[in-house]
């Protein structure tokens, strides 16, 4: 029986929460939580019937009576090295968000207490678990398009989810969390090692914040939706992205449930997230284009861009005896064989349509438990596999702060 904390009970917490409670009640228990926030906290006690000595909303208290096998840390981006820290000190094993950290004196520091306690930590760059990209990374390693020479990279982030995130939300601030290239794109780095199958010989990157600040507010534009004249017609508008459009970024606006049009309606007159998109604090940038090269040869390119109507990532891999494209919006893998018919896969085909990240997050969750229980480590992304991607993260925000020079990852 595998005993679960979890700590930060928000919209990734409550996903793994979740994901392990519903491995069986034989295999899973969930044994304590910690939020600041008493709403969420209460809601996820109910939901597990955990008693009040076993929900906290100080960490220090909660990490002072851990008796938990496995620690889920799910808070923000800046808090997941002290929190796994402090989980492994006090004898459980770490399932960590990401990104890790976005320093890399802080990821030293957790690997080296990591080594020291000899806990597991296991990273949750959940798309290496989604059956799409293990799919393709199994073509790849039989050989289907020969030696792999390239792998072209789009992170289409999608204007409503750009201006959610990085413009209103948690993300918008790179000190308050993490650079665009640690915050989001660390999942695509990640690919990036675990396709090519080696270390970044060298990265550069450009990109800026070009358009979600406050000289391209329209004339006349409120700093709040609720009362402005571009309400219904501004693609920003929060009312039309979170009630008339549905966006799921809704259920980060309020934690009242269920979700209604009129709960939103309220809680907009005054959230982050029905404020202008020019009139916000953010800073990360909302396009940047990052080129590198691998140990083994194997070159990348990454464009980021929150300017696209669709949402959902591409890649396509080169090789010497074909291509492979995988595209999330279009929901298909197609395999290009030189001189033979290409044969398209349907990604649905692979995976059950509810679960998230392509059926990742569902996918990290069994891997944890296998990995925690039973060391079995297929694909699996400890905190060692998981420190290149950042690194190159790291590498690629110097060189878009140095104007795309090209910097060299020692190792
Ligand atoms: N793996 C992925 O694909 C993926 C996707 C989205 C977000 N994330 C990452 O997951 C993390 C959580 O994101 P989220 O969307 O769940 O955010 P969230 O804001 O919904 O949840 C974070 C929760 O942590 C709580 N919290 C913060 N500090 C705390 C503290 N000191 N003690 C106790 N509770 C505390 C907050 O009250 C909140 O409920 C972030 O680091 C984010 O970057 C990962």
């Amino acid at each position: 029986m595998l005993k679960v904390s979890c700590i930060g009970c928000g919209l990734r917490g409550q996903r793994y929460l979740n994901g392990l409670a519903s491995l069986g009640t034989d295999k899973v228990k969930i044994v304590s939580l910690c939020d600041k926030d008493l709403v969420r906290l209460s809601q996820e006690q109910e939901k597990y019937q955990l008693s009040d000595k076993d929900v906290y909303t100080d960490e220090d208290r909660f990490f002072a009576n851990l008796k938990s096998d496995l620690c889920i840390v799910s808070t923000q981006d800046q808090d997941h090295v002290r929190h796994a820290i402090k989980a492994m000190k006090a004898g459980s094993d770490v399932l960590c968000e990401k990104p890790i950290s976005d320093k890399e004196s802080e990821i030293r520091k957790l690997l080296d207490i990591q080594k020291k306690t000899g806990k597991k930590v296991m990273i949750c760059h959940v798309l290496r678990f989604a059956p799409a990209y293990k799919k393709v990374k199994k073509l790849i390693e039989d050989g289907a398009i020969g030696d792999l020479a390239f792998i072209d990279s789009i992170e289409n982030v999608n204007y409503a989810h750009q201006a959610h995130s990085y413009v209103r939300g948690n993300w918008r601030r790179k000190e308050e969390a993490s650079p665009m290239i640690i915050a989001k794109c660390c999942h695509d780095l990640d690919l990036l090692v675990w396709y090519t199958n080696s270390k970044c010989k060298s990265i550069s990157s450009v990109g800026d914040l070009k358009f979600f600040k406050k000289e391209n507010q329209p004339d006349g534009a409120s700093d709040r939706c609720v009362n402005c004249k571009y309400r219904g017609t501004c693609p920003f508008d929060a009312y039309t992205i979170y009630i008339k459009n549905h966006f799921w970024g809704k259920e980060a606006v309020t934690n009242i449930r269920p979700i209604t049009d009129e709960v939103l309606e309220k809680e907009l007159e005054t959230s982050p997230y029905g404020r202008c998109v020019f009139k916000c604090d953010n800073d990360v940038v909302d396009h940047q284009l990052t080129q590198i090269v691998f140990n083994n040869g194997i070159k990348a390119n990454l464009r980021m861009s929150g300017f696209t109507y669709d949402a959902g990532r591409i890649m396509k891999f080169y090789g010497t005896a074909g291509q492979i494209d995988l595209d999330e919006g279009r929901g298909t893998i197609e395999i290009k064989v030189f001189g033979k018919e290409k044969e398209v896969v349907q990604i649905s085909s692979l995976v059950d349509a509810i679960s998230g990240h392509g059926g990742g997050d569902e996918g990290l969750v069994k891997a944890t438990y296998e990995y925690i229980t039973t060391g079995y480590t297929e694909g699996v992304t400890s905190l060692d596999a998981s420190i290149e991607s950042h690194l190159m993260g790291f590498a690629a925000e110097e060189s878009r702060l140095s104007g795309g020079k090209l910097m060299e990852i020692k190792h």
